[in-house]
């Protein structure tokens, strides 16, 4: 099965080919057009702006996955959650191409994406190594950590998902790049924090651990972004954001920052994973990335002897790319979850559940 995945959900446009042969996938091509030099003037994502460049670029990219190809058997799209603006090209190219070449179509959950990402071949010497398809054990817990969510996804089975968890303010992605931005950081802050961080001292400045120790699973970061603001604020309460703090000082907070916000993580998902007695743990979305996460998350399923696999995610496919919607497009396929090209709509709050 052939599958053609876009998405455009937020700042990034990709379009690629995966191919599952006997239950293996084949990623061919995974293209990923990011915005972020042009979004990084506004400090922010400019939804219009975003809209604006996907459009320019999807039709490209798309020639450019197909132009080998003489049939492809389905069209994966991720159809929410995110930008309206921005989803909507991914799904009305979908739309026109599931009409034209009279294909199948499968509407795909972002953060379903991120989660699938764990299915793609793992580790791929470049370009492509001719992959796997991972073997999984159910039950499965993914973190999902990204720009827009925080959540501890539980799946009994494919394309089942149970939030056990979540964020009741805002996601870690969004409290790392809001950091980066009260320390005068350039956009995105996440990469820009966590690189920062590798040269601070993590205890250096003891921020809150929101929600710790609550016996529920849920998070909450929002009082953590607070604490970093009011720190900064009352170093030199007259000064524009960050310019007056030295190398030194940043570094400190990004990794005393950081180290808070990993607590909280490690400490919740572990705590899932004992509850639920999950085969095998998972992370996904952008935050992923962090280094100093996976590693942490290793070190307490190794010292809390679970015995739970748990696989990292080779960091091409942390941030938001198609190789995951078409990953997650082919369970939904297999499943015969198809939507017809003139009910397919985008959900731009369309929740995993
Ligand atoms: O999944 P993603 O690419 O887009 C969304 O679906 O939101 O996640 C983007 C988020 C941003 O907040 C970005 O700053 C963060 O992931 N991020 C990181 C790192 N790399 C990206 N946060 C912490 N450490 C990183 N290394
Ligand atoms: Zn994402």
């Amino acid at each position: 099965m052939l599958i053609l995945g876009l998405e455009s959900s937020c700042d990034e446009t990709s379009v690629a080919l995966l191919e599952a042969k006997k239950g293996k996938f084949v990623l061919h091509k995974n293209f990923v057009s990011s915005q972020i030099k042009i979004h990084k003037q506004y400090g922010g994502i400019v939804p219009e702006v975003a809209a604006r460049h996907h459009v320019e670029i999807i039709t490209p990219l798309v020639k450019e996955a197909i132009k080998d190809v003489k049939k492809i058997d389905i069209i994966a799209v991720t159809a929410g959650p995110g930008l309206a603006t921005a989803l909507l090209v991914g799904v009305e190219t979908a739309r026109a191409l599931a009409y034209l070449w009279k294909k199948p179509l499968v509407a795909v959950n972002h953060l379903a994406g991120h989660i699938y990402a764990n299915w793609l071949p793992n580790p791929l010497p470049p370009p492509y190594s001719k992959g796997e398809t991972r073997e999984l054990k159910f039950p499965i817990l993914c973190l999902i950590v990204s720009g827009g969510h925080t959540e501890l996804v539980l799946m009994k089975k494919h394309l089942d998902y149970q939030i056990v968890g979540e964020t009741r303010d805002d996601a870690v992605g969004e409290c790392f790049d809001k950091v980066g931005k009260i320390l005068g950081l350039p956009y995105p802050g996440g990469p820009e924090v966590a690189k920062h961080a590798t040269l601070g001292n993590p205890q250096a400045i003891k921020f809150p651990r929101p929600m710790l120790d609550s016996t529920d699973l849920d998070f909450s970061f929002s009082g953590l972004k607070t604490a970093v603001l009011y720190y900064v604020k009352t170093m030199k309460p007259a000064s524009p954001a960050g310019r007056h703090l030295n190398n030194e000082t940043i570094n400190n907070i990004c990794a005393s920052f950081e180290q808070a916000a990993i607590d909280v993580l490690v400490a919740k998902t572990i705590r899932a994973a004992k509850k639920n007695k999950v085969k095998t743990l998972l992370l996904g979305g952008g935050v992923a990335a962090n280094q100093n996460l996976q590693s942490q998350l290793q070190l307490a399923i190794n010292q809390s002897l679970l015995n739970t696999k748990y696989l990292t995610l080779n960091s091409q496919y942390c941030g938001d790319n198609a190789a995951m919607i078409a990953a997650a497009g082919y369970f939904k396929a297999l499943k015969k979850q198809f939507t017809p090209w003139d009910k397919l709509d985008i959900d731009p709050n369309w929740e995993l559940r």
